[in-house]
């Protein structure tokens, strides 16, 4: 039986470099679902017929993790016929052995609600953008607007809203070092029988 891994959580909340550190410890495949999203905003065009086309060469673009990038991708993600085309693929993805890590949004609400285990990572505000930043090189004050901004896109759309699942674990990353979650989020999963 594959084991999946599920985490959510709004943007730079440490959930991709967790997602990744756990399918390196347990040897499992991993999946950055934004990058989906992201992709089909980077398009252009008619986004349903993008998200439909997608292609393993959109998804090596270069310019995938950019803040104009990231409000693409939230815009689209907000389209119902968006996100059904990708809901296959991401199912298939979550149930290879010997299991998957996904991250995202939705995955323990909606593409993996049987997963074996479900982390919602979170963070404060300003130590979320703060984060950002220093990844993008940018100034604070305007990433902690875009993320806000963002985040409220997300929680706030009618098909599939950034929520925890009720069955979720919260993590919260704000006092934490990276390397102290990723131990925290290991024990866990061990816990849930990884
Ligand atoms: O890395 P960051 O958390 O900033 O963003 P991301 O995970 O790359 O996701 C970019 C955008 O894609 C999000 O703001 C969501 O609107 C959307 N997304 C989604 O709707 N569902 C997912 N499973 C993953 C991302």
């Amino acid at each position: 039986m594959p084991f999946t891994i599920a985490i959510d959580g709004p943007a730079a909340s440490g959930k991709g470099t967790i997602a990744r550190a756990l399918a390196g410890h347990f040897g499992f495949a991993h999946l950055d679902t934004g990058l989906l999203y992201r992709a089909v905003g980077a398009r252009g065009g008619d986004p349903v017929q993008a998200a439909l086309d997608l292609s393993p060469a959109d998804l090596a673009r270069d310019d995938l993790r950019t803040a104009a990038a990231g409000q693409a991708a939230s815009r689209v993600a907000a389209i119902p016929l968006v996100r059904a085309a990708l809901v296959d693929f991401q199912r298939r993805f979550a149930r290879q052995d010997p299991g998957a890590v996904l991250d995202g949004r939705d995955i323990g609400t909606v593409i993996c609600p049987e997963a074996e285990i479900k982390l919602y990572v979170t963070a404060s505000d300003e130590i979320r953008a703060h984060r950002r930043a220093l990844e993008l090189g940018a100034d604070p004050a305007q990433i902690l607007r875009e993320l806000r901004e963002r985040d409220a896109r997300d929680a706030a759309r009618d098909v599939a809203p950034m929520r925890p699942a009720d069955d979720a674990v919260l993590l919260d990353t704000s006092r934490m070092s990276i390397d102290d979650a990723v131990v925290h989020a290991i024990a866990l999963v061990k816990g849930a029988g990884a």
